[in-house]
């Protein structure tokens, strides 16, 4: 984990989303699914984000602009500085048979780099509209559905499903035969363990998501 002051290389819109790329520096990419605080101009607290792609010197982050936080970082352009620290987390195991990939939403978002890792296998992404759904070009062999279809509909059995997305969707993916890694989410203040502002809690019990998560295991 290190933290740098990295360099705006690009701001590409993708439907709604912002798809910022930024020189990568001293920062290791990490494995898909570790993610990164990102230091919003002018907000007090960095915001999480997962890592989209990691072309050759660069790091690329695709962002959702929910919120102050998120929309101050889809406003930096091209040769503005940017906060990073991380590597953060656990990101998805990579050892397995079967592999799909799950996203709904901006949770697209650290499928394109997972994809790469695992050889592009089969995806299926959801989304609320359309337009949202232009974030699927990110995404080699993408099956994708648009609402009121729901992504958990086109799972199929005995896959090694690998997912990112809505708590619902997650929850829907869990209830399910077969093993599964599914990112989850919660607001963050530090992450790497210290604030505890992160922790939910998963089959009773009480984890820090920062460090235990963001991907958790769940067993067959
Ligand atoms: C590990 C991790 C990886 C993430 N990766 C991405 C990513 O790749 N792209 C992306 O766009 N977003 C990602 N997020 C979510 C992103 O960090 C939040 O949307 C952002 O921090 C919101 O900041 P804001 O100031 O724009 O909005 P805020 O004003 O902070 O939040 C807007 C609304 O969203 C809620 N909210 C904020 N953060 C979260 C959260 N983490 N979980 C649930 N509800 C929340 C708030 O309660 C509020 O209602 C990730 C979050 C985590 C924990
Ligand atoms: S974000 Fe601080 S303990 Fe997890």
């Amino acid at each position: 984990m290190r933290r740098a002051l990295l360099e705006v290389r690009a701001n590409e819109n993708v439907g709604p989303y912002t798809l910022l790329r930024v020189d990568r520096g001293p920062i290791e990419p990490g494995a898909p699914g570790q993610f990164f605080m990102l230091e919003a101009p002018g907000r007090l607290l960095p915001r999480p984000m997962s890592l989209c792609l990691a072309p050759a010197g660069e790091l690329a982050f695709l962002i959702d602009p929910i919120g102050p936080g998120t929309r101050a970082l889809c406003d930096l352009v091209r040769g503005d500085r940017l906060q990073v620290l991380g590597p953060l987390g656990n990101g998805f195991r990579l050892d397995v048979e079967r592999p799909l990939l799950v996203g709904g939403g901006i949770g697209v978002a650290p499928l394109p780099y997972l994809s790469e890792l695992l050889g592009r296998p089969p995806a299926v992404l959801g989304f609320r509209s359309d337009w949202h759904a232009e974030a699927a070009e990110l995404v080699p062999r993408a099956t994708v559905c648009v609402e009121p279809t729901l992504v958990t509909e086109l799972v199929p059995d005995g896959m090694d499903v690998l997912a990112c997305g809505p708590e619902p969707m997650l929850e829907a993916v869990r209830g399910r035969d077969g093993a599964a890694q599914l990112a989850w989410e919660a607001p963050m203040a530090c992450g790497y363990g210290a604030c505890y502002g992160c922790a939910v809690e998963i089959d009773g019990e009480l984890r820090r998501l920062c460090v235990d998560g963001p991907v958790l295991s769940h067993a067959a």
